[in-house]
């Protein structure tokens, strides 16, 4: 049985180091497990990522900015996730079809039926069989990610840190909704608390998934 599963959230829900944890995680439970992002995942996406981040291309209009996406996810879905899935391997993705509809449906006010259309292009019927949707208040994810950036020094990954509070409040509540329409595929995770205890929350629900195989 394929095993895909996906980890989603505003930006600073904690993401990046929650699914370091995750593998870890389902690797001590027996999986082998590929954990890969998105946009990006492979060097022809990573092209894509970096001329969807940068803080110079603020010019992308948003319809360019979702067939980008769809290109990145249509490179990323052939060259890593379908031969990982194929090969047994559990693949962990930091982001997928879920962030397309939150942040350029829900966020940029794009047709979300034109923009599942466009998913479904780009990846056919592979699809997640589990969604981690990473929740807390957008004020606080987004004072976390520019701190972070600040820390880091990491202006290229900046074009949506400096989209107004309102966009990622609507990306926040674009993805509740997702959640609520998709029960059994998306589990909110409330991503406030410390490091370990969301960690603990993420680990409850994967161990929930490995008991259905
Ligand atoms: P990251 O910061 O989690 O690596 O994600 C990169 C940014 O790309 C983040 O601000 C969310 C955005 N994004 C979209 O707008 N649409 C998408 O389909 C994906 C995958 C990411």
């Amino acid at each position: 049985m394929a095993h895909f599963i996906t980890l989603e959230g505003i930006e600073g829900s904690g993401k990046t180091t929650q699914i370091a944890l995750a593998a870890d995680f389902l690797r001590r439970l027996g999986y082998s497990v590929v954990t890969t992002r998105e946009p990006g995942g492979c060097p022809i996406a990573d092209s894509i990522r970096e001329i969807l981040l940068h803080p110079d291309n603020s010019a992308l209009v948003p319809r360019a900015e979702l067939l980008l996406y769809a290109a990145a996810r249509a490179q990323h879905v052939d060259q890593v996730i379908l031969p990982a899935l194929q090969s047994g391997h559990l693949v962990l993705c930091d982001r997928y079809t879920d962030a397309t509809l939150a942040y350029q449906g829900y966020g940029r006010g794009l047709d979300l039926e034109l923009i599942e259309q466009l998913n479904a292009l780009a990846c056919g019927d592979c699809q997640p069989d589990l969604t981690l949707v990473l929740d807390l208040p957008h004020d606080i994810g987004l004072a976390r990610a520019r701190q972070r950036n600040d820390m880091y020094d990491q202006g290229d990954e900046g074009r949506f840190e400096q989209e107004a509070l309102d966009f990622h409040r609507r990306v926040r509540y674009g993805y509740l909704e997702l959640a609520l329409k998709e029960p059994q595929r998306m589990r909110i995770i409330p991503a406030v608390g410390n490091v370990q205890e969301v960690a603990e929350r993420v680990s409850r629900c994967l161990e929930g998934f490995h008991g259905r195989d």
